[in-house]
């Protein structure tokens, strides 16, 4: 049956009709306990969803739908390596790379648990001997920075993590991130590194990556024109490249030294990765005990996404509150609102985990949906945002809902710093559910003297709609484990709703058509001709560019 003639899916569609025009302050003046009924506490994480136009009863039709499409089967189903990437017939075990306890996880009845720990403690080595000044560039100098270079799952990841622990990073150690195939990115990275202390990691599941391939050839280029005197170009890449990637052939090709080389499996998604050797530049910036940390945060929030009923359930709850809002409330974008500067990346990363997983049309069965699936994610860091964007979600046509995301204890000593931030993050929360009425307006207005035709211009332009709906999630600092936490949250969330959806999450041929056309395109341009084939504005394109570019601007 599809899943839009579900009983359950029928009666939310409903009951959204009753809840349509619900005031949200109104279902807090019905209900004084309603703060603390509509909010879920756990691995450290506070997750409050009142401020939502959710009630009992929505929550308990929404848990009704959840239970209906099979979501705590198919959270068994993952957990236990079920091969639920039904496209590429893969099993789905990012969990196990955080599995702390001594379970076992199976494979076709193969446990994968010796593998994982191997790759650890290789990780582990790797990020003490490099931290320890051990293993040192080839001049003998010890290594000061650290280039990663990867995109998507291979990049935003690591980027993100490290930028959010930056308190817990050594200062000796500084890592950077190269992911554009736009030759600014690598050359303002390299732009003044030594060569002599620079390791790169470059960082591929497949390692056949057209922007990670270009760049890690152009870093090796630089690094063999500016060492050439010092060693020959193989011992220069032994000295100074890493890599972590499934494809062993094509690491070796390149001349990175097996010892150097990371490898993970086919059921790691490159945007589910940075808990495998994908973290390396993570545990060589933080230190491999803090890397466990985080490793350890995100299992505990495992631990309570398996065993904890769906209506208790964090990430279930915050996945069905999605799930109201785009499929029966027709909000379609979903902002994400760190208030930490720390958690600049929060957002891009987000974007790649939600959108690449859910960002489908057909179910798993290939069948199109007739129902909305994954929102468009985007955000940025409070309080920036709110000198930005945040006009849009107060008196914008469109509704957006927003998760704020915050910590009780500030990353720095900045007297003063923390409560402002935290005031600013819980205000705008507060503003958005409350709204200003023109009555409250003008209440204002007058006090401060103004009258007449002046006071009934401005008043409309001053009304807050209100009602808009937000979810607070609050840790008690932005550190390793409660940030490990927070994303497994966020995954299993992204999880649950593509469990409801009846979409494989783990799939993303969305990519391939572009990339598979910009082959044609480059080959037109390195032809110097338009090409054939194309479409009229496609082709008018190339002509243009092959017209005005520079010589020597390839
Ligand atoms: O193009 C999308 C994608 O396949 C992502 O899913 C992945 O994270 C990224 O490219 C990088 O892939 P790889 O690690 O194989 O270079």
């Amino acid at each position: 049956m599809r899943l839009t003639d579900r009983p359950t899916w029928k009666a939310l569609d409903a009951h959204s009709r009753d809840m349509g025009d619900a005031r949200i302050l109104d279902l807090f003046a019905q209900d004084p306990q309603r703060a603390q009924a509509f909010s879920i506490e756990a691995c450290g994480i506070l997750l409050d969803y009142s401020k939502n136009p959710i009630s009992a009863e929505t929550r308990r039709l929404l848990v009704a739908l959840a239970e209906d499409a099979g979501v705590p089967a198919q959270i068994a189903a993952q957990f236990e390596g079920r091969r639920i990437n039904v496209t590429e017939k893969r099993a789905v075990l990012h969990t196990a790379l955080r599995n702390r306890s001594q379970r076992p996880v199976l494979v076709d009845g193969q446990d994968v648990m010796p593998g994982v720990r191997a790759v650890l403690e290789r990780m582990r080595g790797m990020a003490e001997r490099i931290r320890g000044g051990i293993a040192r560039g080839c001049t003998g100098r010890t290594f000061t920075d650290i280039v990663n270079i990867g995109i998507g799952g291979s990049d935003l990841g690591p980027l993100m993590v490290t930028t959010a622990l930056r308190p817990y990073g050594s200062p000796g150690l500084r890592a950077h991130f190269v992911s554009n195939v736009d030759g600014a990115h690598l050359a303002a990275t390299l732009d003044g590194l030594d060569p002599q202390t620079t390791l790169f990691i470059v960082s591929s599941k497949t390692f056949t990556t057209q922007e990670t391939l270009t760049n890690a050839y152009s870093a090796r280029e630089w690094l063999l024109t500016k060492l050439a005197a010092f060693a020959s170009a193989e011992v220069l890449v032994e000295h100074h490249f890493a890599a972590v990637s499934t494809n062993l052939e094509a690491t070796a090709a390149f001349g990175i030294i097996p010892e150097r080389v990371f490898g993970f499996w086919d059921w790691v998604g490159g945007r589910y990765s940075l808990w495998s050797a994908i973290g390396l530049p993570i545990a060589l910036a933080i230190g491999f005990e803090r890397f466990e940390e985080l490793l350890a945060g995100a299992f505990e929030m495992d631990e309570h996404f398996r065993n904890t009923p769906l209506y208790r359930n964090l990430p279930a709850m915050a996945a069905l509150v999605g799930v109201w809002h785009i499929d029966f409330l027709g909000h379609p974008t979903q902002a994400v609102l760190p208030y930490a500067q720390d958690l600049l990346h929060f957002p891009a990363f987000l974007q790649q985990l939600d959108m690449e997983s859910n960002g489908k049309s057909v179910d798993r069965s290939g069948a199109a949906t007739n129902y909305p699936t994954g929102p468009v994610i985007w955000g940025a860091p409070g309080t920036n945002g709110q000198h930005a964007f945040f006009q849009h979600l107060h008196q914008g046509t469109q509704v957006t809902p927003a998760d704020f995301i915050v910590a009780v204890n500030a990353a720095e000593n900045m007297p003063g710093h923390h409560d402002m931030l935290l005031a600013n993050c819980i205000a705008q929360s507060e503003a958005l559910l409350r709204g200003k009425s023109a009555d409250e307006v003008r209440i204002e207005l007058k006090a401060r003297g103004m009258q007449g035709e002046e006071l009934d211009r401005l008043t409309p332009h001053r009304v807050f709609p209100g009602n808009r709906p937000s979810n607070t999630i609050i840790l008690q600092r932005l550190d390793p484990r409660s940030l490990g936490a927070l994303i497994a949250l966020y995954e299993h969330k992204v999880f649950v709703q593509g469990a409801i959806w009846n979409v494989n999450s783990f799939d993303q041929w969305g990519v391939e058509l572009g990339k598979q056309l910009a082959g044609g395109v480059l080959e037109d341009l390195k032809a110097g001709r338009p090409g054939s084939g194309h479409d009229p504005s496609t082709q008018r394109l190339i002509a243009y560019v092959l017209k005005n570019r520079e010589t020597g601007s390839s």
